[in-house]
C-alpha cells in the first residue's frame, strides 16, 4: 500500500469523483465494521434513550424523514446495481469485471463506491468467494463452475448510504452449497421479521442464530451488522446471534443493516495477509445476504429490498 496523504477536507476526494473530500468518502474513511469497534458510543445511545431522550434530532440514531427518503434513494441503487449482476455472474467471469460493472453503473446514477478508499480499501465492493466470509478484494482471478459467491455494494448517493449484499450461485452447485445458501436467505428473512418498535435488536440475532444452528450451521460473530445511512457504519452494532429481549433497543427512525455470515463449520474466522479478506478458520464454506432496513412507526421497510 502506497503513502499518499488523506486529502483536506475542502480538496478533491480520492475516490476521483470530482467532489470535495467532505462530500464524498470522508465520512466513510472515519469509522470500521468490526465487531469490536464502538462499546462506548452505543452505552450513550441507550443512555439517551433511557433517559426518555427520543433522539429525534440526533443524526446517526434516528433519521429524519428527509434523511429516510435520501436512504431510501441510495438503497434503491444498491438494488439496482445487484439486480444488474444477475444472469451475468458465470464460469469464466472475474470479480474485477464484477468489479466494474459496478463502478460504471455507479456512475452513471451520479453515485460514488462507498468501499473505495474506505480505510485504505482499494475497490468498488466486496466479492466473497466459497470460504471466504466478508470482505474478499475483487481481482483477476475467474470464477468457476460450482462457486458460490457473495457480492457487497455500497453506494453513497447525494451524501447518503444504502448497503446490500447477496449470493450468486456460479453454474452447477453442489447441494450442500446450496442449502447453505438458502438456510442463509432465510436467517435474512427471519431477522428482518423481528424488527419493530419496541423490540431488542437480540430478537433479531436470535432469531438468526436459533435457524442456522438447528441446520447445523455456525454463525459468524467477528462480524455484525450495524447502523447505516448518513455514514457507512453507525451505531449500534446488529450481531446476529443473541437472546431476545436482550441488547439495544429497537426504535422508530433507526435504519441499520441486517447482514448474517453462516458458516457450514465452525464460526471462527481469520484475516488473509491482505489485511481485508476475512475467511473462515476451518475452511469451511460460507454465505451472506444483507439489506439495509428502517425502522418506522408501525413496523419494518426493506429499504434495500
Ligand atoms: N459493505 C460492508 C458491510 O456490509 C463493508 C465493507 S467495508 C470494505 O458493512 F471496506 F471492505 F469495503
Ligand atoms: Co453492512
Ligand atoms: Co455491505
Amino acid at each position: 500500500m502506497n503513502s499518499t496523504p488523506a486529502p483536506g477536507r475542502n480538496d478533491a476526494c480520492h475516490c476521483g469523483s470530482g467532489k470535495k473530500y467532505k462530500h464524498c468518502h470522508w465520512s466513510a474513511d472515519q469509522g470500521s465494521p468490526r465487531a469490536d469497534a464502538s462499546a462506548k458510543p452505543i452505552g450513550r445511545a441507550i443512555r439517551a434513550v433511557q433517559k426518555g431522550v427520543r433522539g429525534r434530532n440526533n443524526p446517526v440514531l434516528f433519521k429524519t424523514p428527509e434523511q429516510v427518503r435520501g436512504i431510501r434513494k441510495a438503497s434503491r441503487l444498491a438494488k439496482d446495481l445487484l439486480d444488474l449482476l444477475e444472469g451475468r455472474i458465470q464460469p469464466g467471469v472475474t470479480t474485477l469485471q464484477i468489479d466494474q460493472w459496478v463502478e460504471e453503473a455507479t456512475r452513471a446514477a451520479g453515485a460514488v463506491s462507498a468501499p473505495l478508499g474506505y480505510k485504505g480499501y482499494p475497490k468498488n465492493l466486496c466479492t466473497s468467494i466459497n470460504e471466504v466470509v466478508c470482505h474478499g478484494i475483487p481481482e483477476a482471478r475467474e470464477l468457476k463452475e460450482g462457486d458460490i459467491v457473495n457480492v457487497d455494494v455500497t453506494p453513497i448517493l447525494d451524501g447518503f448510504y444504502g448497503d446490500s449484499s447477496r449470493m450468486f450461485l456460479v453454474g452447477n452447485v453442489s447441494a450442500e452449497a446450496r442449502r447453505l445458501v438458502q438456510v442463509t436467505r432465510e436467517c435474512l428473512d427471519l431477522g428482518i421479521r423481528q424488527v419493530r418498535p419496541g423490540g431488542h435488536v437480540g430478537d433479531i440475532g436470535q432469531a438468526i442464530q436459533a435457524h442456522a444452528e438447528s441446520n447445523g450451521f455456525s454463525v459468524v460473530r467477528d462480524f455484525v451488522g450495524h447502523g447505516t445511512g448518513i455514514e457507512f457504519h453507525e451505531e449500534p452494532q446488529i450481531p446476529h446471534y443473541g437472546q431476545r429481549g436482550k441488547g439495544h433497543p429497537i426504535l422508530p427512525g433507526m435504519v441499520f443493516t441486517i447482514e448474517p455470515m453462516i458458516n457450514a463449520g465452525k464460526h471462527e474466522t481469520k484475516i488473509l495477509a491482505d489485511g481485508w479478506t476475512a475467511v473462515t478458520r476451518d475452511g469451511s464454506l460460507s454465505a451472506q445476504f444483507e439489506h439495509t432496513v428502517y425502522v418506522s412507526e408501525t413496523g419494518v421497510e426493506v429499504l434495500t429490498g
